[in-house]
């Protein structure tokens, strides 16, 4: 099968297209990527020469342009988002493009070549804070950030084309990732890389907001296999029940990089800051048979240890020079 992956030069899109390809070994993939601040081609750099890889630069909100490629493909896997929550509150507008109308786009592209699936991939931040119990699928959406917003409203658009026009749409609403390829400006990778330059580690507020780590490899293999057996037109949540609190993930980081605490520095918290999320994974175990197969204290060593072996990468993107990949790859500048 022939599947047009969005988003896939960040950082779930990169882990899951590779992941993909070595899962399905007759399946071929186009990535479509804008090459934001937040797309790296040196992510996926290992795939540049397989022939089940094509990369393609493009705006998923360019209609024409992604009209060619939905013609060639049977299936869309939607990735490609604006998705700091930080940037979206200093201005909400290429999320409301990118998340909202860019989706749209898709939509619209799919249905026009009836395509066997449609698979968006959401978060659980569509459903706001709860500091009890755990949200399920059916539960209203309640987003608080203009990023959660913008990810509510695609969510709400792609059920609308599945009821309206039968599109076999499934939506996903992942917790918290972690892992290898993360941009570093959330959490874990910037506490880690920070540490590692013994800078100081900025936590927000009074650092007791809680979220449900999930590693993105766990993340990838229920994406899989909602896209085989995933029932169009439903909701999965995909998470972890692996609830911390800020302050003691960047307590291990610091254990593990045997760092001391003293880098820490309490900063302002973010407007509107959601104290805790938390879903309730129970309908894709149950349904699906998916569960989690790494631990949350396991796959945070690795990914620091890959963090702390990968300098080159992250460096690279902290100075900016990463933008250089592009032209170095295909001959022309960014
Ligand atoms: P990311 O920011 O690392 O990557 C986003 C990718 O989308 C980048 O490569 C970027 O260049 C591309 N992109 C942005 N605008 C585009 C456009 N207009 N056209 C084409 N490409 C464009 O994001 P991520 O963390 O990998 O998240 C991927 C998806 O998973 C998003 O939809 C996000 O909402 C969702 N999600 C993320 C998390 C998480 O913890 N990171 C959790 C749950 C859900
Ligand atoms: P983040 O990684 O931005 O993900 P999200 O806000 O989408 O959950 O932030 C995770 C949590 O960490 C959130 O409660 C905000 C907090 N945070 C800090 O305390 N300091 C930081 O430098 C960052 C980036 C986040």
């Amino acid at each position: 099968m022939k599947i047009l992956v969005t988003g896939g030069a960040g950082f779930i899109g990169s882990n899951f297209v590779r992941y993909f390809l070595q899962q399905h070994p007759s399946a071929s993939i186009i990535n479509v990527d804008k090459l934001t601040y937040a797309g790296n081609l040196e992510n996926l750099i290992d795939l540049e020469a397989n022939p089940r890889y094509r990369f393609v630069r493009g705006d998923i909100t360019d209609a024409a342009f992604v009209d060619s490629l939905a013609q060639e493909v049977e299936a869309i896997i939607h990735f490609a988002a604006e998705t700091h929550v930080d940037r979206s509150i200093v201005s909400a507008d290429a999320f409301v493009r990118t998340n909202v109308y860019g989706t749209y786009v898709l939509l619209e592209a799919s249905r026009r070549y009836q395509h066997q699936r449609f698979v968006h991939i959401s978060t659980d931040e569509v459903y706001g804070s709860r500091l009890e119990g755990f949200f399920k699928e059916e539960d209203p959406l309640s987003p608080t950030s203009p990023y959660s917003a913008s990810k509510a409203g695609s969510d709400l658009l792609v059920s609308s084309y599945h009821k309206t026009y039968g599109l076999p749409a499934i939506i996903t609403r992942c917790s918290n990732n972690f892992g290898p390829y993360q941009f570093p400006e959330k959490l874990i990778p910037l506490i880690i890389t920070n540490a590692l330059e013994d800078k100081p580690l900025p936590v927000y507020g009074d650092g007791l907001y809680v979220r449900d780590w999930l590693y993105v490899l766990d993340h990838c293999e229920a994406i899989d296999r909602i896209f085989h057996l995933g029932k169009p037109g439903e909701v999965y949540n995909i998470g972890g029940q692996g609830d911390k609190k800020n302050i003691e993930v960047v307590h291990l980081i610091l254990e593990i990089l045997k760092k001391p605490k003293s880098l820490i520095q309490y900063v302002k918290d973010r407007p509107g800051h959601d104290r805790r999320y938390a879903i309730d994974p129970n309908k894709i175990e149950s349904e699906l048979g998916w569960k989690p197969a790494y631990s949350f204290e396991k796959s945070l060593e690795e990914t620091v240890h890959w963090y702390q072996t990968q300098m080159d990468w992250w460096k690279r993107i902290k100075s900016g020079e990463y933008l250089k990949m592009y032209e170095k790859i295909y001959g022309v500048p960014l």
